[in-house]
């Protein structure tokens, strides 16, 4: 097999031919490797350094190219790393990574799904990184995560949770998707409503600790509480909500969803950049933190009123000036997210749109 070498963050590795810039996959039948995704490899060792992995043991279930599990053995100095594929090229790829950059990690052929039930409750953090939805490879880690381990789990089957494909979001997520200018939240909201549902039956709550969307994928790392209480406590954030013209109300056909906090504090303040990673998304992601479900995008406000919209920043000051709490968003650059309620946010609109306070 030919291989080619790239540098992510600090460590080099062998991977697959790919084709330049953002793409969804390899060439031909190789071991995957995506590119694109390597912000989403960025931030998963920012993550563990912020959350304090220390002698942790770390699982990557899918690993692929090893990408993933060797950066975060080089890079975070886990206590442990063992990374999984079913493939045996991948396998062998992966060892030749752990060699190539003299990391102390293991691979093993095996499933997720074997390799977790033979070596229960052992991983502090699982990783799990498929194609397309995560629902067939959740359950058995969030059975048996360690007690306070962290879920990380990546989906990229976006045009279903965003509702493209509502009827395979009910079958698959048994959640109803809303095709809106929302929607990539409300996709990320749904993921997260069911991985609460799927874990709360077996006594253990899910709190999201990092959840965002980015461009081809939703991303989420949750910890995992063991205990009815805390189970209780995750299931009291999921709500239902209706969707009209250019706002929202409680109790409608879209969900269940978490409506509870997308990031932890404590989190976000330990990030540091690291590679694509960049201090302004940190700085939107605490920004936006403390704010409720769902943002108003300008284009959507332009839309419902007839009028262009103004330059964001000029809306957010007349909300600031208001008093409102008021943030960007990562979820879309022309959309804010705020406290103020949609009457005042059109008041400002108008206000932004004449120029005048
Ligand atoms: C999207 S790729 C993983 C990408 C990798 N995490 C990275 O960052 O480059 C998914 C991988 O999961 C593997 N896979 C599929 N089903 C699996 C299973 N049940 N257990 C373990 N690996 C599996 C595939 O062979 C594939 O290499």
């Amino acid at each position: 097999m030919k291989y080619v070498s790239v540098t992510e963050g600090e460590t080099r590795l062998m991977v697959s031919p790919h084709r330049p810039g953002r793409g969804p996959r390899g060439i031909g039948k190789d071991v995957f490797y995506n590119p694109a995704m390597e912000l989403n490899r960025d931030i998963s060792i920012a993550f563990l350094k912020a959350w304090g992995v220390g002698d942790k043991k770390v699982l990557d279930g899918m690993a692929a190219s090893g990408a993933r599990g060797v950066r975060i053995a080089r890079e975070s100095h886990a206590g442990e790393v063992v990374m999984l594929d079913l493939s045996s090229d991948a396998v062998d790829l992966i060892q030749r990574n752990i060699d190539f950059t003299d990391v102390k990690a293991q691979v093993h052929r095996d499933s997720i799904e074997n390799h977790i039930l033979e070596n229960r409750y052992r991983y502090d953090y699982i990783d799990i990184d498929p194609f397309g939805t995560p629902v067939p490879f959740f359950t058995i880690p969030a059975r048996f995560v360690s007690r306070n381990g962290v879920l990380a789990v990546t989906a990229t089957d976006t045009a279903v949770l965003c509702g493209t494909y509502r009827e395979k979001c009910v079958r698959r997520y048994s959640a109803v998707p809303e095709n809106n200018w929302c929607c990539h939240e409300i996709g990320l909201r749904i993921l997260i409503g069911y991985c609460v549902r799927e874990t709360a039956r077996y006594d253990r709550g899910a709190e999201p600790l990092l959840s965002y969307y980015d461009g081809h994928h939703f991303r989420t790392y949750l910890l995992i509480r063991e205990g009815a209480k805390y189970a209780d406590g995750s299931l009291s954030s999921l709500d239902n909500y209706r969707f009209s013209n250019f706002s929202w109300e409680p109790d409608g056909p879209t969900g269940p969803l978490w409506s509870g906090p997308l990031f932890n504090r404590d989190i976000l303040s330990g990030l540091q950049p690291l590679g694509k990673l960049n201090q302004e998304l940190i700085d939107t992601w605490s920004s936006e933190c403390s704010l409720p479900p769902f943002f108003y995008d300008t284009n959507v406000l332009g839309s419902h009123t007839g009028r262009s919209p103004p330059a964001l920043k000029k809306l957010i000051s007349e909300l600031e000036g208001e008093g409102h709490g008021v943030s960007r968003t990562h979820f879309s650059p022309t959309a804010f997210k705020t406290e103020a309620d949609a009457s005042s946010v059109l008041r400002s609109f108008d206000r932004a749109c004449a120029g005048t306070r």
